[in-house]
């Protein structure tokens, strides 16, 4: 299993160490086969040790140059970052991400042979329409996306479910993760208001191979019960 926490603009340099800290000493006690990602954001970055893989969640797709208030590969680089978040509703929705930009950054990131955690998840009214409109909607999510990648993991978020407390239904899950693996052979996490209460029964669905998680991975402790089960 893979578990991620995306902090999004949570914690500071400070807490971010504290947290780490605190996940490392809990981390003794976990699956060899389980993988921990942490997405802090820009400013926490520094050179952390531990069972877990620090990851960015976002830059922009270059180097370095004239892009005020960006960061690119050189800032990454400093601090050994080799895994980002692509995608996420939040900045498709609030930040205007197209997808020729979000396609872009895979592009360049890709390049670079960075792990990319590719984001899709469809807005209500989509869900509403049933699944055949929900798959229609999230393969679109692919366009321009090299599903072929070999550092690709893909997670689902269906933007209803995101901070809500609401999570999809275990069917809900099953069925889109089902229909997104005849496509794409990727290991596919599922997100949306998992927490401590409802990841054993996420994590048993078939075709889930991991989550992403947001307010309840804030939590150090609380980010650890779950990975450790
Ligand atoms: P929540 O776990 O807060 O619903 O957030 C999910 C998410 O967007 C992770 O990227």
């Amino acid at each position: 299993m893979i578990y991620a926490a995306n902090f999004k603009m949570n914690h500071t340099r400070a807490s971010t160490k504290a947290y780490l800290e605190a996940l490392q000493e809990a981390l003794a006690g976990k699956n060899a086969d389980d993988r921990v990602i942490v997405f802090p954001p820009a400013t926490a970055y520094d050179h952390y040790e531990g069972d877990f893989t620090l990851g960015a969640q976002n830059a922009y797709p270059a180097k370095e140059g004239a892009y005020t208030g960006e960061i690119g590969t050189a800032q990454l680089e400093e601090f050994g970052i080799r895994t980002i978040l692509i995608g996420h509703s939040e900045r498709r929705q609030l930040l205007g991400e197209s997808q020729s930009f979000v396609a872009e950054k895979f592009a360049y990131f890709k390049e670079n042979g960075f792990e990319i955690l590719y984001c899709i998840g469809e807005p209500l009214h989509i869900r509403q329409q049933g699944d055949e409109a929900v798959m229609t909607y999230l393969l679109s999510q692919f366009e321009g996306i090299d599903t072929s990648y070999e550092k690709l993991i893909v997670a689902y978020e269906p933007i209803w479910a995101i901070g809500t407390g609401r999570s999809a239904t275990v069917e809900e899950i099953a069925t889109t993760h089902e229909g997104l693996k005849k496509t794409i052979q990727k290991p596919l996490l599922y997100g949306g208001s998992v927490k401590p209460e409802n990841i054993k029964e996420i994590t048993s669905i078939r075709g889930v191979d991991g989550v992403l998680i947001g307010s309840a991975a804030l939590d150090a402790k609380n980010f650890a019960t779950m990975i450790l089960g």
